[in-house]
């Protein structure tokens, strides 16, 4: 899929014209070109009542006799006075981009004209454009036939009315295009069956990723390797599984500095619980609990091909969490490559057991920041639904900084405490903490416990385990948080 800018679309082909109409019914310069060529029809249809001028209504129309394009789309865009909201904005980017893939539409050319979001840029708005564009061409096709043809849609090519926009807007295209790139990839790794995702296959995508671009290495470190760096935590969950464990490492210097930002991903391809075995209704979603994994690889993939100039390292604990003859079981007291022994009072809550090892190995790298990203509890999905994705930090202006990157991609995030009063529930007679901290707040003991493992960086927790995947009808993945952790390593952690 490409995008286009240009300061004159009279001489571009195209299968639709996307039409910008606002609610005071004053037409804009390609709108008015339409209305000459159906001799006036436009505004007799404007001024009918027929359309609902509200935003984000579409209405399709036949193109007039030897027109360059095929269809015209009209887009209502509301109030022109007021402008629009932010939501309105990616509603209707959403809504112009379903109907052009579900069509035999393979180029379509939009006017921005019209489309004014009070405190966004012309940068933003084609941000959205092409980021919603690309994610609404994403097709699981990995295991299953496609019910409809894929869509046809190749080349979208937007009006601007000065060089200047013309410049904001492609700027703006680089980014969201290859964010739209990043978040269907981590749609697509988190909606594979834990039969081909395992972790050697993550392991796999990453050389693939290396291999793919220069300034981005990966290295992969495997059980025998973990057991030298003492990672009896990580390891324990691995005790009961038949697939091997990896730690996946992966680094891009678009930039080099002293101090990278780490990104570390949960990525447990599959969670049976182990011996605390989970009930089985809807077991097969906890294929998506490697989701913190795939946002970061998303997140690679989107910087690498944007070559954004920024350091990331990248770190996926990846593990399946299996019960067997040889698995961990409850009251197993572990080493943790920190040195803190940890006694595992439920083997289901493993994705603190791997992560607190990746935190620990994250420190070599000297890090600005890491940032963890996890399926880590129901409970976060109890206390935010999922509309927000759970935060914590120890550092209160990396924390909004984090909230800021989800707001400017709209992917939000909501912060929850992390204060002294919770640690006490992970207490244990016979470690030197214990792997649960009972029912109450458990987004928040989870987050205690990792934060133990995290002091001597400024460090953020992510849950996204109502965030990261959709139940019911639409079950798939969502690519979240991929958006706020491209806009936070773009612009956000420059002030840290
Ligand atoms: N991967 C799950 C968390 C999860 C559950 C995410 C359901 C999304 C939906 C995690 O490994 C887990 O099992 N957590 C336990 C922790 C508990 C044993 C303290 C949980 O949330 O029940
Ligand atoms: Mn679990
Ligand atoms: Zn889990």
């Amino acid at each position: 899929m490409e995008f286009f800018a240009k300061t004159s679309i009279s001489s571009v082909k195209s299968d639709c014209l996307v039409v910008n109409i606002s609610a005071d019914k004053r037409l804009n310069e390609t709108a008015l070109i339409v209305d000459q060529a159906t001799s006036g029809g436009l505004m007799r249809l404007v001024n009918s009542g027929d359309l609902t001028l509200k935003s984000g209504k579409t209405h399709w129309l036949c193109a007039p006799e030897k027109a360059n394009y095929k269809r015209i789309l009209l887009l209502c865009t509301g109030e022109k006075s007021t402008g629009m909201s932010e939501t309105d904005l990616i509603n209707c980017a959403q809504t112009i981009a379903k109907l052009l893939t579900g069509k035999a539409i393979k180029t379509a050319v939009w006017d921005l004209d019209g489309l004014n979001v009070a405190g966004r840029e012309t940068e933003w708005i084609c941000s959205q454009i092409a980021q919603q564009t690309q994610v609404s061409l994403y097709r699981y096709s990995e295991t299953k036939k496609l019910e409809s043809p894929p869509p046809a849609l190749r080349k979208l090519t937007v009006h601007c009315r000065s060089s200047q926009e013309l410049r904001a807007a492609k700027k703006g295209f680089e980014v969201g295009s290859n964010l739209g790139d990043g978040i269907n990839f981590a749609r697509m790794l988190g909606d594979l069956p834990a039969n081909i995702c395992t972790p050697s296959y993550l392991a796999d995508h990453a050389k693939s990723l290396s291999t793919a671009h220069e300034k981005l290495k990966a290295t992969i470190l495997d059980e025998k390797k973990m057991e030298r760096l003492n990672m009896g935590s990580l390891l324990s969950v691995a005790a009961g599984t038949e697939e091997p464990a990896k730690l996946i490492v992966m680094e891009y210097k678009g930039k080099t500095t002293k101090s990278p930002i780490v990104l570390v991903g949960k990525g447990i391809t599959f969670d049976t619980g182990g011996i605390s075995l989970k009930p089985g209704a809807a077991m097969d979603e906890m294929k998506y609990d490697m989701c913190g994994a795939a946002s970061v690889f998303g997140a690679m993939k989107a910087l690498v091909q944007m070559n954004a100039p920024v350091h990331v390292v990248a770190i996926v604990a990846a593990t399946e969490n299996m019960p067997s003859g040889r698995a961990t079981k409850p009251g197993d007291v572990v080493k943790s490559m920190s040195g803190q022994t940890i006694e595992i009072l439920n083997t289901d809550a493993e994705g603190r057991l791997v992560l607190c090892d990746a935190l620990t190995y994250a420190e070599r790298f000297k890090p600005k920041v890491v940032i963890d990203i996890a399926t880590l509890t129901g409970a976060c999905v109890i206390a935010l639904g999922n509309h927000a994705t759970g935060l914590y930090a120890n550092d209160q202006a990396l924390a909004d900084a984090l909230l800021n990157a989800g707001q400017n991609a709209h992917d939000k995030a909501w912060q929850m405490p992390l204060w002294d009063d919770y640690h006490k529930q992970l207490k244990s007679n016979f470690a030197d903490v214990a792997n649960i901290g009972g029912r109450e707040a458990g987004s928040v003991t989870a987050a205690c416990f990792l934060s133990r493992f995290a002091k001597n960086f400024k460090w953020a927790h992510l849950d996204i385990a109502g965030t990261a995947w959709k139940s019911g009808a639409a079950k798939g993945a969502t690519g979240r948080p991929v958006g706020l952790l491209v806009n936070f390593v773009l612009e956000g952690a420059s002030g840290l």
